[in-house]
């Protein structure tokens, strides 16, 4: 099986937005949902994808780098599994040190302003989990509290989590070429700014109703 991530594609063309995927898979040989959304980011002209797991094995993050990577774009994802509610834990690690006073946040930390943040997510759970009245208690907008909050700390626009559902079955059920195909033309529309922001920003989830927030090319 052909597990490699393909680099971003060298962009000759300028896009209204650039976009920057930050991917976190502890073991992308055995993913069946995020590897192909992974894949498909890294194949969509004007996307930088970056494997987190891949680049630093050991967890020795490169700050400078990661922060120059921020500065050179406008829309910042975070792509992963749902693990206990929140991210693998490297992008806490890069969260903790690359996020840093007077970089991010503080009188002198203006650097991610105006640059738009949003999650994209695979959960084992159904959607119906997902509710209060689910065993989860919780929707994925609110469990995301923590991240939404440290985008606006960093002045940032929040976009609520494009996720799937039941991703354990999406690949055997038919589900999976969708989902990527609607995760491409939320790239395609950030990036060739035909997303009605304002109207994105309210949705429970940013795939709930993707006609009513995309204009098509
Ligand atoms: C350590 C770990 C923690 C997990 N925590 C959750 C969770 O909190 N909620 C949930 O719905 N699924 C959870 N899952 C299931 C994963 O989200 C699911 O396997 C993944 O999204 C499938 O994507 P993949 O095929 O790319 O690995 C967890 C899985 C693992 C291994």
């Amino acid at each position: 099986m052909n597990t490699e991530i393909p680099k971003g594609s060298a962009n000759p063309i300028s896009f209204h937005r650039k976009i920057l995927v930050l991917f976190a898979h502890p073991s992308v040989e055995r993913s069946e949902a995020n590897r192909p959304l992974a894949q498909a980011a890294a194949r969509t002209e004007g996307i930088t994808l970056v494997d987190l797991y891949a680049e630093y094995p050991t967890f020795v993050i490169d700050v400078d780098r990661e922060q120059k990577r921020l500065l050179a774009h406008d829309v910042v994802v975070f792509l992963h599994p749902l693990y206990w509610y929140s991210t693998p834990s490297i992008l806490k690690e890069w969260q903790d040190l690359v996020l840093e006073h007077d970089f991010a946040y503080g009188s002198k930390g203006t650097a991610l302003h105006g640059k738009i943040f949003f999650s994209a997510i695979t959960a084992g759970g159904t959607e119906t989990a997902y509710c209060q009245e689910g065993y989860n208690h919780f929707t994925i907008r609110q469990l995301f509290q923590p991240l939404e909050q440290m985008a606006m700390l960093c002045g940032m626009i929040y976009l609520p989590p494009f996720a799937l559902f039941g991703a354990r079955t999406a690949v055997e059920e038919g589900r999976i070429e969708g989902h990527v195909a609607d995760w491409v033309r939320v790239l395609k529309a950030l990036r060739d700014d035909r997303m009605d922001i304002e109207a994105a920003r309210e949705l429970s989830k940013l795939n709930v109703e993707l006609d009513s927030i995309l204009k098509e090319d």
